[in-house]
């Protein structure tokens, strides 16, 4: 595991763009495993910023996301298939239809996971899978008590992260309580991971994370066992770790 220490969130997006770009550029039809949230938006500016001034090309680039609310549309403006357009398909060449996101009209849960399983498979799998981490540890919507031989399935979301997410929601009741999430099974089985993270308030669970015990209470403590991961985490992130 290899550990860059940034400044700030700014510094933080340029380290972690720099890596998807290196990967793009040697593997042009690579396939990326992208998230959302707010740790990787600033990411995402950067690489639409270099691709802008011609130094990227996304035209070969196979993308799958991590997860979807259940029962969001695409046009709503709180899916995550909405979050990735608005983020960074619709500003760089990345071809739409080669940009997978689980399907949260789908009332089916198994027939969602299925599908997307397949999805992932048909590529040939992940290069590189980018991650955030949530507050409890998880990764995608793995929450703390998730097997981790799991692959996609369908979760209940745990009251911090309903919590932790009602601020891009009108109110809490808006705050889907389900979502369809790639399991840590198919998190791990990406050739690389690169996860970034950005403040104080992730510092104890980052420790905790990358020292503490492996487990599924603490979902990204799994990533420990991983042998190509990169962490990417500002100053305030790293404080509570003795570098
Ligand atoms: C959500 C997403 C995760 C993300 C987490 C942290 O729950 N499903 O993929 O990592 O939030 O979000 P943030 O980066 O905003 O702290």
């Amino acid at each position: 595991m290899v550990i860059y220490k940034a400044k700030d969130y700014q510094d933080m997006s340029r380290k972690a763009a720099n890596i998807i770009s290196a990967q793009i550029i040697m593997k042009p039809n690579c396939v990326l495993g992208l998230a959302t949230g707010s740790s990787p938006v600033g990411t995402y500016k950067q690489l639409i910023e270099w691709y802008k001034k011609g130094d990227l090309d996304f035209s070969q680039v196979t993308s799958v996301n991590l997860d979807e609310y259940k029962g969001l549309s695409p046009e709503n403006d709180q899916s995550y298939r909405y979050f990735m357009n608005t983020n960074l398909f619709d500003h760089v060449n990345i071809d739409k239809t080669r940009t997978f996101v689980p399907d949260g009209l789908e009332a089916d849960s198994e027939k969602a996971c299925n599908d997307y399983n397949a999805v992932i498979r048909k590529q040939g799998g992940v290069d590189l899978q980018l991650l955030g981490l949530g507050h409890n540890g998880h990764i995608g919507f793995n929450e703390p008590g998730a097997a981790f031989e799991k692959e996609t399935h369908c979760v209940d979301l745990t009251e911090s992260t309903i919590e932790a997410n009602k601020r891009f929601f009108e109110s809490e009741d808006d705050v889907p309580r389900q979502a369809y999430t790639m399991g840590i099974k198919n998190i791990m089985q990406a050739k690389k991971i690169l996860v970034v993270v950005s403040g104080e308030d992730k510092a104890d669970i980052l420790k905790e994370v990358l020292y503490g015990p492996i487990t599924p209470e603490v979902p990204a403590s799994i990533l420990q066992l991983h042998n190509d991961v990169t962490i990417v985490a500002d100053e305030a992130a790293l404080s509570k770790i003795d570098m």
